[in-house]
């Protein structure tokens, strides 16, 4: 059903093609830095209402693209929606993130039925339809869930921000519950992600926002495994579209990321040296990211030269131009506008 259009830049290069000036997209942009969105948003309830409501998110994931035309669309959404699918009442406090209630054993993961999980977000795939059919055909739409591992840190701390002790120390005393959740999770995504593939995605990502600071073989058992296991059942399920994995603060691991979990191509957070990242990585992956959020809130003449020592940096393997985690709600819009420009008259 998804038949490759020629014209989409981020799909071909996501599909193993360079170009000189690369196609541009960033983490998180829709939403807070936007007033566009701020106006949106205060139309809903709460956050979550957002979310579940196709015409608002159809919305939300347009106004960057109207606003700067990039590359990539990213659908609106909220990594945390499947555990609140799963029943562990999600809820955005104003001020302090998210909040969950807490689930620290696989018992508390299987309370509803898998099939139940997905059927409640198909206003998801609503917005994905809906999506599709109105963006330029030249803009490619990527779907995304969050990372086993990251969603389980948020599942058994029940919030974010926190040093992650909770979920770490259950790696070793009690890892068998855990790498238990881990396959939960990673179901759940597949048949999560295989939905919205279905909907009209051109590509998928993945977020694993939490993967820093895990010592090597615990990243291979709760990074790279569970993250093998969801590329691997998207597959099963016939899903051909590309994958693109972002373990955040995989740091030397990430080559071992690259090749071991099946994904198309890998985001590089900003402390990632980029010639590093280069000779690491497997010839001809794609890769996208690195640019510091805090660079672009900051502007001026130090952000146009870095832009440029990014895209140079890979001109000889597929790149998409992004950042190193998400847009801000601080960073100025001159900013991101100046950013599009750079890459776009990039010789
Ligand atoms: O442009 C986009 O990227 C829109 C879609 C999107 C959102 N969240 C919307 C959102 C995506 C791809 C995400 C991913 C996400 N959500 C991640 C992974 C990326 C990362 O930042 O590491 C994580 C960890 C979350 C969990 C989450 N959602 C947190 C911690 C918070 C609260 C902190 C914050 O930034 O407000 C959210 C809320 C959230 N998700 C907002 C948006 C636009 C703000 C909510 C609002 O409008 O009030």
């Amino acid at each position: 059903m998804n038949v490759t259009t020629p014209s989409r830049k981020l799909l071909r290069t996501l599909q193993g093609e360079a170009f000189e000036q690369p196609p541009i997209w960033m983490m998180r942009q829709a939403g807070r830095h936007l007033p566009e969105y701020l106006e949106l948003r205060s139309r809903a309830r709460d956050f979550l209402d957002f979310c579940y409501s196709p015409s608002l998110a159809v919305e939300a994931t347009l106004q960057p693209i109207r606003r700067y035309g990039m590359d990539g669309a990213i659908l609106f959404a909220d990594i945390l929606l499947i555990l609140d699918a799963m029943g562990r009442n999600v809820r955005f406090i104003k001020g302090e993130g998210p909040r969950v209630d807490v689930a620290d054993s696989v018992e508390a993961l299987k309370v509803v039925p898998m099939e139940t999980v997905i059927s409640r977000m198909s206003p998801v795939y609503e917005t994905v339809s809906r999506v599709r059919s109105q963006l330029p055909e030249e803009t490619t739409l990527i779907g995304f869930a969050g990372s086993p591992w990251t969603v389980a840190v948020y599942a058994i701390e029940g919030k974010g921000g926190t040093t992650k002790s909770t979920a770490r120390m259950k790696a070793f005393s009690d890892a068998e519950d855990l790498d238990a959740m881990l396959e939960v999770l990673a179901e759940a995504t597949a048949y999560y992600l295989k939905q919205q593939a279905d909907a009209g995605v051109d590509a998928l990502m993945l977020f694993d926002s939490w993967a820093e600071g895990l010592p090597d073989d615990v990243f291979e058992r709760i990074v790279i495994k569970p993250t093998k296991m969801v590329v691997d059942k998207v597959r099963s399920l016939g899903v051909t579209q590309p994958i693109i994995g972002f373990p955040r603060g995989s740091g030397v691991m990430l080559p071992r990321y690259a090749q071991e979990t099946g994904v198309t191509a890998v985001g590089l957070d900003s402390a990632t040296p980029l010639d590093w990242a280069n000779e690491a990585l497997p010839q001809g992956m794609p890769v996208q990211g690195n640019l510091d959020p805090l660079l672009l809130i900051a502007g001026g003449d130090m952000l146009t030269q870095r832009v440029r020592k990014i895209v140079h940096a890979f001109r000889d393997r597929p790149h998409i131009f992004n950042l190193g985690h998400g847009v801000t709600p601080e960073t100025p819009i001159a900013h991101v506008e100046q950013v599009v420009k750079t890459v776009r008259e990039m010789t």
